[in-house]
């Protein structure tokens, strides 16, 4: 690896979360706000409507300023956190997609240029030139949306471009068109959810609630088609979005069903309190309208990100700046030899908190941290060293969807003495339960993805303890041996069985 691993103190993957969630929610903002602009304007000198025509210029100031300042510095901010913590997969975006680059920023220039002559001529420019500089904005923003937007979904599904290298085939990918389709209704509906927060203020009764019952419209039609485009997008690529769902990503399962609650949360109180009682959109009504939409971006942003897990470019390289076709020789020669940036004291020493850390910051600091969200500690405290080991040999098969481990096995049991300083004592379970998700949960759910219940519903209690718990490394190599002890594997048969005895009573 040629780069140095950025110690965070945090999941790197958080950071990411933050950053490109805001800069990303704003500039979509910016191209929705765009159309409905020139829209509203259109209609407001057809009506002849001075009260909105005043209010579109103090809306496309706002909004100007806000897109702009916080759009730029969020952007850069954007390449900053990537540039440090996936410095491989960054350069081979670069790498694939020069121009793409290039042509994106072109265009973001035009559009921020057209936007401050859009703001500052106002009532000095001819109606018909505004409108067309109005439309020149919105145009440019919206293609900025259609490059980038081959860009972030080549990273998920790269298609064709895998085989061949071929830039429009890695731009032209399985999930390009129902991206760009969704995110281009939720910019719109985000444009408009944007009109509610500045209709709120309007002091003129009479113009607020018109003004809220337009925006509210805008909102909701286009919060529908969204909704319709993510079915299409999520089809796209339905092994691997069922699957999730199903619990095989135990974060992303949770993530699914907070865009279902935001999605409604958000159509209903848009309903609410823009077309039935358009009285009721005051400011902290509006924020919180703002907020819900945040959150259901955020929550569909997370579940694509996680559906990459655990590629930074889907089957191309992982998220910790490893290519899969590097493993074998990783395997053979070592990580630290791989690992250009580690200490010379790693390499020379050789003991579990040298080469044992230095390891698991090359490998894993990319996803877990040392303390607080994705906390290394937390999903082995108890764990004995052996099982300690064996998971490691199976990172790649447990449901949280990790890159298998990389290196010998001198290096693999340095980091597991290294994490040793983490799981405290083997732990004494107390119930069946408790063995089960330890144990098996990680790989297997009950019900849904890998589901337990049919591959241990055929064998009684005293098999399952006798004959199938201590031979699971047998019957499949996926599976570690079980480690925990005659008294664990007893509670666990004991679970085991009355699980496929309720799941029979419900038949
Ligand atoms: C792509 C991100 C990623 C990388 C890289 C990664 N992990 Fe993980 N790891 C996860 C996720 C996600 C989970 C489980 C989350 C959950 O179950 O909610 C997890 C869980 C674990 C667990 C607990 C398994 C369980 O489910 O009980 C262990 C042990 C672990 N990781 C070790 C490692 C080690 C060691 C490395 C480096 C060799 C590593 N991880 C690299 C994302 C990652
Ligand atoms: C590291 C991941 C992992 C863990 C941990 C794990 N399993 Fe499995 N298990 C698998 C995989 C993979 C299969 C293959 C079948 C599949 O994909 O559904 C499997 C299959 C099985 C089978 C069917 C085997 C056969 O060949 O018919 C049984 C029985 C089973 N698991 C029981 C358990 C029990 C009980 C535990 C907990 C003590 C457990 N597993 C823990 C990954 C795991």
């Amino acid at each position: 690896m040629n780069f140095p691993v950025w110690d965070l103190g945090i999941a790197p993957g958080l950071l990411i979360a933050i950053v490109a969630t805001l800069h990303v929610f704003v500039s979509h903002f910016a191209i929705g706000t765009g159309l409905f602009l020139v829209l509203t304007e259109r209609k407001a000198y057809r009506d002849d409507d001075k009260d909105l025509l005043a209010f579109l210029k103090r809306h496309s100031l706002i909004f100007i300023l806000f897109s702009v300042v916080f759009g730029a510095i969020t952007g850069v901010g954007i390449w900053f956190v990537i540039g440090l913590i996936n410095p491989s997969a960054t350069s081979s975006l670069i790498h694939a997609f020069v121009f793409g680059w290039a042509i994106e920023w072109v265009f973001f220039i035009v559009e921020i240029i057209a936007g401050l002559i859009y703001y500052y001529s106002w009532e000095r420019l001819e109606r018909r030139t505004h409108l067309i500089i109005g439309w020149i904005y919105f145009v440019s923003a919206w293609l900025s949306l259609v490059v980038i937007n081959g860009i972030v979904t080549f990273m998920l599904t790269p298609g064709g471009w895998l085989e061949n290298q071929n830039f429009w085939s890695g731009f032209f990918n399985p999930t390009y068109f129902p991206s760009l389709v969704s995110r281009t209704f939720l910019s719109l509906a985000l444009a408009g959810i944007y009109a509610l927060l500045t209709a709120s203020f309007q002091e003129k009764r009479e113009f607020r609630l018109k003004i809220t019952r337009y925006a509210g419209k805008w909102v909701i039609i286009n919060l529908l088609l969204f909704g319709l485009s993510l079915l299409w997008y999520w089809k796209v690529f339905p092994d691997r979005i069922i699957e999730a769902a199903q619990g095989a990503i135990p974060i992303t399962q949770s993530m699914v069903g907070w865009v279902y609650i935001f999605f409604l949360a958000l159509i209903l109180v848009t309903l609410t309190v823009s077309i039935l009682l358009p009285r009721l959109n005051r400011a902290p009504v509006a924020i919180l309208v703002m907020l819900l939409s945040l959150g259901l971006f955020g929550a569909t942003e997370w579940v694509r990100e996680s559906l990459r897990k655990p590629y930074g470019i889907y089957n191309y390289i992982y998220i910790n700046g490893i290519f899969p076709d590097q493993i074998p020789e990783i395997n053979r020669n070592g990580v630290l030899l791989w690992a250009n940036w580690v200490s010379e004291e790693a390499k020379s020493v050789r003991s579990p908190d040298t080469t044992g850390y230095e390891i698991f910051r090359t490998e894993c600091m990319n996803c877990h941290s040392l303390s607080g969200y994705m906390n290394v500690g937390r999903y082995i405290e108890g764990w004995d060293q052996q099982y300690l080991y064996e998971t490691l040999g199976r990172l790649d098969v447990l449901r949280g969807r990790m890159p298998p481990f990389a290196g010998t096995d001198e290096e693999r049991y340095h980091v597991v003495s290294y994490l040793t300083g983490f799981t405290g004592e083997p732990r004494d379970y107390d119930t069946g339960k408790e063995v089960y998700d330890d144990r098996c949960g990680n790989c297997h759910t009950i019900g849904r993805y890998r589901d337990i219940i049919p591959v241990t519903s055929d064998f009684s209690q005293s098999e399952l303890k006798e004959e199938i718990i201590p031979m699971l490394h047998e019957m499949n190599e996926d599976m570690p041996p079980f480690t925990a002890g005659e008294e664990a594997a007893e509670k666990l048969a004991k679970y085991l069985s009355e699980l496929s005895d309720t799941e029979g009573q419900d038949e």
